[in-house]
């Protein structure tokens, strides 16, 4: 069984990821500082997988913990990087802690890497690297637009380091540039865990339709859209997931054809925020209680992948549709109050 470091591995990506590797026959070591997850992540993989993965609490910035740990796993083949603070507001206002975390913790890891002779590392990037492109759908070869928030800077810089990592070095690494993940795993043992109000709109809309919010603000009507509201590709967590095990697979098996390879994880299909609104509904029965309001400061208008290269290179396509995606975050956000929520 090849054994797979998942760093940030409680939370909500890396938690849908861990599944995934297990149910692929990987051995999973999970690394999480439990900065922004709970260890209820772990018993949810064990509910679903049969398997408790085995975990330590590090803080990856504490490169002697995560050196003692490495040393423990000698035979750990592949690195999936998740760890990162991610709230763009909270970046805006914290600069130094975006940087220090992202940075430092992304530099540790690739100098044990190197240390402990793993080679291969996917790393999770991000659609903000983009900004607002110029055509869409937008391919891997756009232009990098210069980063709206601290947190999306770390995101380019992180993908410079790696590169310039590899060029001196044995590593051999995928980023994936998400788009906008979203939904749960379909027992609902597993999802997202928002802390305080929720920046994103699906849990808004999920924490609004259960009652922990009165109402939703829908930022803007008054885009250049068809309906006036900002346009993204929203994509199943555990579409995403699975993406994990084929780009680690891709470099385990030396299929990948660059020591660097970038690729697009999205849908390929732009929806809009009272499209998605509408889906919700449907599919939940429950009537939203929302209002539009202003633009929030910084979004992108309209955004959406051109997925072509990682459907041809990757042989990966998502799968889910928005009706099904959408119904698993509603599940999730039920069963997550009827259970009383992870402690
Ligand atoms: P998350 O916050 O749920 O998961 C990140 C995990 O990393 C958390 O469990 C946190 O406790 C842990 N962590 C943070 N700093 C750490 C450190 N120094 N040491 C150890 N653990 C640490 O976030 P997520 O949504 O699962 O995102 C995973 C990755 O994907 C992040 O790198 C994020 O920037 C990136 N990403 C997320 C989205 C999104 O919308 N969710 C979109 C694009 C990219
Ligand atoms: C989606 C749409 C809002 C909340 C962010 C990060 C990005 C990436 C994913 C990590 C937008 C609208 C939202 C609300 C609303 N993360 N909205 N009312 O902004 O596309 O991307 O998460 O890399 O870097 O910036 O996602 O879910 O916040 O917003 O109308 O209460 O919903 O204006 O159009 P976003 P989001």
């Amino acid at each position: 069984m090849k054994k797979i470091l998942v760093t940030g591995g409680t939370g909500y990506i890396g938690s849908h990821t861990v599944v995934e590797l297990i149910q692929a026959g990987y051995e999973t070591v999970v690394v999480d500082n439990l900065s922004n997850s709970k260890t209820g992540a772990l018993e949810g993989i064990e509910k679903i997988t049969g398997i408790k993965p085995s975990f330590e609490c590090i803080d990856l910035c504490d490169k002697s913990s995560l050196d003692h740990l490495l040393s423990k796993h000698k035979d750990i083949v592949a690195a999936i990087h998740f760890a990162a603070c991610k709230a763009v507001g909270e970046s805006v206002q914290q600069p130094l802690k975006y940087y220090r975390n992202n940075f430092t913790s992304l530099i540790n890891l690739l100098e044990l890497m190197s240390q402990q002779a793993i080679e291969y590392l996917v790393f999770s990037s991000s659609c903000t690297v983009y900004g607002q492109p110029e055509k869409l759908p937008v391919t891997e070869q756009a232009p990098i637009q210069p980063a709206t928030s601290p947190y999306g800077n770390t995101k380019q810089v992180c993908e410079t380091i790696i590169r310039d990592t590899i060029a001196a070095s044995t590593i051999k690494s995928i980023a994936l540039r998400y788009f906008n993940p979203i939904g749960a795993h379909a027992s609902a043992l597993i999802g997202e865990l928002p802390v305080g109000v929720p920046n994103n709109l699906v849990p808004f809309i999920t924490q609004t339709a259960i009652g922990i919010r009165e109402q939703l603000s829908v930022f803007g009507n008054d885009y250049n859209t068809p309906d006036g509201s900002c346009i993204r590709d929203y994509i199943h967590v555990v579409d995403l997931a699975k993406a994990h095990v084929t780009a680690v697979e891709r470099l385990i098996n030396k299929n990948n054809k660059n020591s660097f390879e970038i690729f697009n994880l999205g849908t390929g299909k732009g929806v809009s925020v009272l499209e998605l609104i509408r889906t919700f509904e449907k599919v939940s029965g429950v009537k939203l209680n929302y209002k539009i309001t202003g633009r929030r400061a910084g979004d992108t208008e309209q955004v959406w992948a051109d997925t072509s290269f990682a459907n041809r290179e990757l042989g990966w396509k998502a799968q889910s549709t928005l009706e099904e995606t959408l119904l698993s975050a509603w599940k999730w956000e039920q069963y997550y109050k009827e259970t009383g929520g992870w402690k």
